[in-house]
């Protein structure tokens, strides 16, 4: 039985249809067993409920006026959008979302209980309504004080800065909150990557704006980033010294740091959020 078990872990279905995209998926996803062995998952956009074939998804979608996610809308600039839903009131949306975060994610566990997270959906928004490019979760309460517990942009909208804007979103919620936070581990290669960038990005431009001497604790208490995060990304890019059992910034390379595009972080000007007491 521990043999067929491990042959049902293997990609239980090959693609999912989502709004105008066809995208491939990575890995197994622990799908309610109805949608075991359809190999095309059609999914609604906008209410993620799933569907064994396209005429289904038509005559739902004209069943269905909605045209954006459940929960409130605490971001819009443009032509984004992001919406804060509440696993507990919402579970129907947010277990779909996991699950089809699942295909894309291998070394997570993922928890289908999804009551004690928010989850911060991510939107372009245009004339048809409201579509999901990515989003992340965050618990109620952290014990860790983890503040992003599983990140994702679906494949088809990958690499044009959607992760960035994520993980900046993630972190203007706790600057308002006042709460230092990191993402839960193991980050996969792709998050590490992304986080990496962020952070480097962050704290580059910091250090070059600061005329004054600053602690890492400073840096900490400015950019809700976590002091570990910090240092190892100082060390990655060469302007940190160990010293006599200290840490000492060292900034005589900071100038040959250069960046691509700066991609798209999240104007906070934009965010209307207050924490939940
Ligand atoms: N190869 C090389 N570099 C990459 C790749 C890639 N495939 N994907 C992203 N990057 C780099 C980008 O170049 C960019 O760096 P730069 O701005 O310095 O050039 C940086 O990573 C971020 O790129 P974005 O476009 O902002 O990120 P994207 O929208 O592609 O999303 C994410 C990144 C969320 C990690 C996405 O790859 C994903 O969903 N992966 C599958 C799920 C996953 O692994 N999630 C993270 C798990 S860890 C956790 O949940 C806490």
């Amino acid at each position: 039985s521990g043999k067929l078990e491990n042959i049902t872990k293997v990609k239980n279905v090959d693609r999912i249809v989502l709004g105008k995209y066809i995208m491939e998926t990575w890995y197994y996803s622990p799908l309610p067993p109805e949608y075991h062995n359809c190999s095309t998952l059609w999914v609604c956009e906008y209410t993620l409920n799933f569907l064994r074939s396209e005429a289904a998804l038509k005559r739902y979608q004209q069943r269905h006026s909605i045209r954006m996610p459940p929960g409130s809308e605490i971001y819009r600039k443009d032509n984004i959008s992001v919406f804060e839903i509440d696993g507990a009131v919402q579970k129907f949306y947010c277990q779909n979302l996991s699950y089809l975060s699942k295909f894309f994610l291998d070394h997570k566990t993922l928890y289908y209980d999804v009551d004690p997270f928010w989850f911060y959906v991510m939107c372009e928004v245009d004339e048809y309504g409201c579509h999901i490019v990515g989003y992340f979760s965050k618990e109620k309460e952290s014990e860790d004080n983890y503040n992003v517990a599983c990140i994702l942009t679906f494949p088809a909208y990958q690499r044009k800065g959607y992760g960035k804007f994520l993980i900046s979103f993630s972190y203007e919620l706790s600057k308002i909150e006042q709460k230092v936070g990191s993402p839960e581990k193991p980050l996969s290669d792709l998050g590490l990557l992304s986080y990496r960038s962020y952070w480097s990005q962050v704290l580059v431009d910091l250090l070059k704006n600061e005329k004054q001497p600053i602690s890492i604790q400073e840096i900490s208490e400015r950019t809700m980033m976590k002091m570990e995060d910090i240092i190892s990304t100082l060390q990655v890019l060469g302007l940190i010294q160990y010293y006599e059992g200290q840490h000492v910034l060292d900034l005589r390379r900071i100038d040959n740091i250069k960046f691509g595009s700066k991609g798209l972080l999240c104007d906070p000007s934009c965010i209307k959020w207050r924490p939940k007491v």
